[in-house]
């Protein structure tokens, strides 16, 4: 089978190729998939250039990846079920994660990373949804009630910031999206309240008016998102910086959060996105109910996967960057 792969990290043009490998075995609780579309984000941008390299003490393989084939995020078709597999059949139409790479041909993931595809989603729609889909699903239970509140999205027209914005939207938020001169139209076509065009304004141009700000971006000052806050609000913060240099990179912001809520009325905390079969499922509820829709910015073939990251790792990415398989 065709897989996109690096051995090493670095520059995803100087160490993505196309390779054949062979099909991988569905091991106990796995299905075998065919792919039709996966998705990007910067988890494998991270991935593939080995930035921070804090992550490659996480399992992810210190000098080279442990696991050659890129990809997180798919939509295809199970052909072959392992051994304790009842729930999914041969031909069933999935949609979910997996940890083995799913720019791929085939893949195999863990029934419990998977649910059933959409049925109004086409395989490129559905392989966009599940990582940032369930990232912004965990940060808007996150933030609590949010019937009649104002929630602040930075990154808004992002892989996060589209999913966050809509499923924030459904909860009754009224939302501010803070995004760059080129999404206002489509923050408006989503139906947000106010957008801040960060080249031109501040996060904190209306004041504290927001009980929720869900910071994706991850790059505006702490004092700022402050200043953009009630009194008692919180600040959700997604990611951001992954790029940044250091041992760490971005993720020094996540690990002061816990220190800025010790001091303060305001509360600061990281959120993290969980696989599940049950959150793909509230995710599909609300696709099939028409306020989820998935945003594609950019659709690349297989052998172009290497542009896809390329694309994404440009910083100004809009909705999702998909790859077709
Ligand atoms: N916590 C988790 O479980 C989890 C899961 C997935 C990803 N992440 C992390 O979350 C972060 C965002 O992920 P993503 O998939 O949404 O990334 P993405 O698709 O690259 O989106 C980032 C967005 O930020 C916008 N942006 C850039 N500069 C900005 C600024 N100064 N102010 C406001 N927006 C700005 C970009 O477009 P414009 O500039 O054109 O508006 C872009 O749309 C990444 O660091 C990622 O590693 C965390």
């Amino acid at each position: 089978m065709k897989a996109l792969i690096n051995r090493r990290y670095g520059d995803p043009s100087a160490v993505l190729e196309l390779a054949d490998l062979p099909r991988p075995s569905p091991a106990r609780g796995e299905v075998l998939i065919r792919v039709h579309a996966a998705a990007v984000d910067p988890g494998v941008w991270i991935l593939v250039t080995g930035r921070p390299p804090a992550m490659r003490l996480m399992g992810f393989g210190v000098r080279r990846p442990k696991h050659p084939v890129r990809g997180r995020d798919l939509a295809g078709v199970v052909v072959e079920t392992g051994p304790d597999v009842t729930t999914l059949a041969p031909g069933d139409e999935v949609y979910g994660t997996c940890d083995r790479g799913s720019y791929a041909e085939y893949t195999v993931a863990p029934v419990t990373w998977l649910a059933r595809k959409p049925a109004r989603l086409s395989f490129a729609e559905a392989a966009a949804v599940p990582v940032s889909g369930q990232t912004a699903l965990a940060a808007i239970r996150a933030a609590g009630p949010l019937t009649g509140r104002r929630m602040m999205i930075t990154g808004a027209g992002g892989g996060i910031g589209v999913f966050a914005v809509q499923l924030a939207i459904a909860a009754g938020a009224r939302v501010t999206a803070v995004c760059g001169p080129g999404k206002a139209a489509l923050m408006e076509s989503l139906g947000v309240d106010r957008v801040i065009d960060y080249t031109r304004d501040e996060v904190d141009r209306d004041g504290p008016v927001h009980d929720v700000i869900l910071d994706t971006a991850g790059c505006r000052p702490f004092p700022l998102l402050r200043r953009a806050l009630t009194r008692t609000g919180r600040v959700l913060l997604a990611g951001g910086g992954h790029d940044a240099p250091g041992l760490l990179g971005g993720f020094t912001r996540q690990l002061r959060a816990p220190l800025l809520t010790t001091f303060a009325r305001q509360r600061f905390r990281p959120v993290a996105g969980r696989e599940s079969t049950a959150g793909l499922e509230d995710l599909s509820r609300a696709i099939d109910a028409g306020t989820l829709t998935p945003v594609i910015g950019r659709t690349f073939p297989l052998e172009s996967g290497a542009d896809a990251i390329t694309h994404l790792a440009g910083g100004h990415p809009t909705g999702k960057t998909v790859i077709t398989i």
